[in-house]
């Protein structure tokens, strides 16, 4: 089976985590983004990948290489400009097979697509959007079901004073006919939630609804930690799971701990954790992070390279690979440190502050508490 992944946002909304590496290979928990998806495609029997790419293509494809280790075939296709999501596919058009699945490539999900497929193949589908429920549907494509599970309506992100009667969403999960690409303008871009959806209806436009499928789409600081911490819980079905153990704990045998690690929790390799310090519940510690003593990382992400002071709270946070954190400083409230930041001693940084890549911050500098 062959799946075309779309891979060209600029993940404007998860800066600066995606200022110095795109949204495809940002870390998540211990691996990259994409590798979640492989490990889902790659257990409903897909072995033959197209990459959608437009931005940072290239170390995208250094990353991810040719896909062998994650036993599928990889292969990456770049859009000379962003072409939208539909003119991503059309773009892509020399490649694809007579029916393939499209993904978007930003969603944490465990949702069955042999079921999806499998409707898709009994109802004689020309496109079948997965779709699932969320609580406040309208940052999505609302979709409108009758009976018979063909689509009624497709509203992508309506506006505030439409009146929504249905929570069901696309989940950016779709079973294609290759005949949708005679729809797609060539050369142009193209939205397929706008122009391609809409156009379908009645025309074999079908959603299958799961309602039992993890399913989150990690585009934002809070929704990234909330997948972050769901992975650790094993709410999604992810080998992380299996890595875990029955402890809910992984700290790599070559990291050094006078502290605690307290599960759910990864610590990465050559981690330094010192004496009195605290990492976890629901922390990662990548590879090489070093933190001080008595500092207290809790509901955190910190990435590869990054060191933490002595004395420092680090809650409901994203340190950038490299960054710096002086002695005593807080991270907290939702705040996202971009990578090789420096920050000073006895600092606050809080209410979902973000600081770019380059930037230092003098000891003292901030208290945004
Ligand atoms: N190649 C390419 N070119 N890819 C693109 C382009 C482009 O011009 N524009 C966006 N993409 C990719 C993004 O990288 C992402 O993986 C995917 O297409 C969806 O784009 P987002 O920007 O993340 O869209 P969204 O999250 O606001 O909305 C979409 O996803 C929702 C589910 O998460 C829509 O498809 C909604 O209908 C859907 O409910
Ligand atoms: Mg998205």
């Amino acid at each position: 089976m062959q799946a075309v992944i779309l891979v060209g946002g600029e993940g404007t909304r998860l800066r600066p985590l995606t200022s110095t590496v795109p949204k495809p290979v940002v870390a998540l928990v211990d691996r990259p983004l994409m590798a979640y998806m492989f490990e889902w495609l790659h257990g409903h029997g897909v072995d033959d990948v197209i990459m959608s790419c437009g931005f940072k293509a290239t170390k995208v494809r250094d990353v991810l290489g040719d896909g062998s280790q994650y036993g599928i075939s990889l292969r990456f296709v770049e859009e000379p400009d962003p072409r939208g999501t539909a003119g991503a596919l059309k773009f892509a058009e020399e490649f694809l097979q007579e029916r393939f699945l499209m993904l978007n490539g930003d969603v944490l999900t465990d949702l069955d697509l042999s079921a999806q497929l499998a409707q898709h193949e009994s109802t004689g589908a020309t496109g079948t959007l997965a779709l699932v429920p969320v609580p406040d549907p309208s940052s999505y494509g609302l979709v409108r079901l009758r009976g018979d599970r063909a689509v009624e309506e497709f509203l992508e992100k309506p506006s505030a004073d439409t009146v929504l009667d249905t929570n069901l969403i696309s989940a950016g999960a779709y079973v294609l006919e290759r005949s949708v690409l005679d729809l797609i303008a060539p050369d142009r871009n193209v939205s397929i939630e706008r122009e391609i959806w809409p156009a379908l209806v009645d025309q074999g436009l079908y959603g299958y609804v799961d309602d039992d499928a993890y399913w989150i789409d990690v585009g934002t600081p809070q929704r990234y930690l909330q997948a972050t911490f769901d992975i650790l819980e094993g709410k999604v079905r992810t080998g992380v799971v299996a890595k875990l153990g029955e402890a809910y704990l992984s700290v790599d045998p070559s990291a050094q701990v006078s502290g605690r690690a307290v599960p759910p929790a990864i610590v990465g390799a050559n981690c330094t954790i010192g004496d009195g310090a605290h990492v976890g519940s629901l922390a990662v510690l990548g590879d090489d992070v070093a933190i001080g003593t008595g500092s207290i990382v809790e509901r955190a992400v910190v990435l590869a390279g990054a060191r933490v002071g002595e004395g420092c709270v680090l809650r409901e946070c994203i340190v950038g690979p490299g960054a710096r954190i002086g002695d005593r400083s807080q991270i907290i409230g939702g705040s996202m440190i971009g990578e090789g930041v420096m920050i000073g001693a006895d600092n606050v940084v809080a209410r979902g502050a973000r600081l770019f890549p380059g930037m230092e911050v003098p000891d003292g500098g901030l208290a945004f508490a």
